[in-house]
């Protein structure tokens, strides 16, 4: 089939690129000239495994433009994939996905079905359907689907060619045909609703994923006050297949371009409605708390972080991407920085995002010894496998005062005890250096 695609960030490239990789004929449009270069020359503008490779390999099925009016006038299939960031409000920014909607509009020729990944608040679909059909420049039939995505980044080509599930919401029989004929060679159940439940779908999915995290960080939480493990609690609960071992890993936090922008955007359309969603409020606001935990934790061992040497261990949201939206280490450093604080920082893909941000304040580290060396704190941001894999031993060899505070819980209790350090994580009972106790 011949597919357009609207926007080349995770969502609309790793989409593309999968389609093509199943036959299809597809044309990537973005608005950026060298995005679009970078990426007919095979290159990916993002750090995503396996993306690179899947591109070059159907570079012959696979086109980048800037384009839009040729790439849309004659497809069968267009995909929206560009962003919906978050507001100031909470609510979802929806001027780029309108964008597209009335460059479709001016642009086709022929009947096609205008299909939203986005991630778009309930009633969208509705809004882009009219707009379209109400800006048409020729007497075409369009019928405009939802078809959201499910992709984790740092799995997002996996998670794309081998779904959990592909969710079609269409108003008219036709528009979910010409989508079963899209996914005919994946293998993957598929769900065929309305636009609204879709949408809902992608909504609910996303918040509650996001309500467990914070449900277990809870749980984490009042484990360090009462002694009990989380890591043991989340395992026994992991069994329940009800429940599922899944996300259930307590941290300082989610992060990323969804999770954070997913919840408030439902709990502000709900409020809108006049119906509060009790339980999302409390998924983002213990997540908020938990942001904070490891500065709030090193509060024990420090006053403040003035003319302190501190070491952090991963910058990214998540291992796997160099992406660093909504990190904890976006809201911590600035707090470090501000006290006097002197940071040396190490992320093996994230560094070059955060120079952007902090180009001189910061000294960024090659290796995670030489980000320890004289350090007086360490804070572990990010579960990078170079930090799991890490000789723990060297934390007191390398650092002044041997104090880490893990937000990941990257390490077992029993090796942490042989390490002689004091090892401060989430959930867990602290450890001390056997030669000093916290302040
Ligand atoms: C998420 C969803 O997983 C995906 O289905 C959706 O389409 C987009 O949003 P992503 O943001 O890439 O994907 O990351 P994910 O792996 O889900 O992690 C999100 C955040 O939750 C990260 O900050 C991660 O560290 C945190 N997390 C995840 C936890 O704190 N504990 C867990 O058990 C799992």
């Amino acid at each position: 089939m011949k597919i357009a695609v609207a926007g080349t960030g995770y969502v609309g490239l790793v989409t593309g690129v999968c389609l093509a990789e199943h036959g299809h004929n597809v044309t990537c449009v973005d608005i950026d000239d060298s995005k679009v270069d970078l990426m007919k020359a095979g290159v990916s503008p993002i750090f995503e495994p396996d993306l690179e490779e899947l591109m070059i390999k159907n570079l012959d099925g696979l086109y980048f433009t800037t384009d839009y009016k040729t790439a849309y006038k004659d497809a069968d299939v267009i995909f929206i994939g560009v962003g919906t960031p978050e507001k100031k409000d909470g609510s979802a920014n929806l001027s780029y996905v309108y964008g597209v909607a009335e460059q479709i509009a001016e642009s086709i020729e022929k009947d096609c079905v205008v299909v939203v990944k986005s991630t778009v608040p309930i009633g969208t679909n509705d809004k882009i359907e009219a707009m379209i059909k109400s800006n048409l420049s020729h007497n075409v039939n369009v019928y405009v689907a939802s078809n959201p995505e499910f992709l984790a980044q740092g799995t997002a080509v996996r998670d794309t060619l081998h779904p959990s599930r592909i969710v079609i919401g269409v108003e008219e029989p036709i528009a979910g045909e010409v989508l079963k004929e899209v996914y005919k060679d994946f293998d993957a159940p598929i769900v065929i609703t309305n636009r609204k439940s879709a949408e809902m779908i992608k909504y609910a999915s996303n918040d509650f994923l996001a309500l467990k995290i914070s449900f277990i960080n809870e749980i984490a939480n009042l484990c360090e006050i009462i002694g009990a493990d989380i890591e043991d609690v989340a395992h026994g609960m992991g069994y329940d297949s009800r429940i599922g071992n899944r996300f259930l890993n307590a941290g300082i936090g989610y992060g990323g371009s969804c999770f954070p922008k997913d919840t408030k955007a439902l709990h502000w359309l709900a409020n809108f409605h006049d119906n509060e969603l009790k339980t999302i409020k409390a998924a983002i606001d213990v997540n908020e708390n938990q942001k904070l935990k490891l500065v709030k934790k090193s509060r024990k061992y420090f006053d403040n972080f003035k003319g302190l040497n501190v070491a952090v261990l991963g910058l990214t949201f998540k291992p796997g991407t160099d992406d660093l939206r909504e990190a904890p280490s976006l809201l911590n450093i600035p707090i470090m920085l501000e006290d006097g604080a002197n940071i040396k920082a190490w992320d093996p893909v994230g560094v070059d995002n955060f120079k952007k941000i902090y180009p001189h304040e910061i000294t960024y580290c090659n290796t995670i010894e030489d980000t320890l060396k004289a350090a007086d704190v360490c804070f572990i941001f990010t579960e990078w496998d170079e930090v799991k894999n890490f000789d723990i031993t060297k934390y007191n060899k390398l650092m002044r005062t041997p104090i880490v505070l893990d937000g990941r819980n990257c390490y077992d209790l029993a090796s942490v005890k042989k390490a002689n350090i004091t090892y401060d994580s989430i959930g867990r009972e602290t450890l001390y250096i056997l030669e000093a106790s916290p302040v």
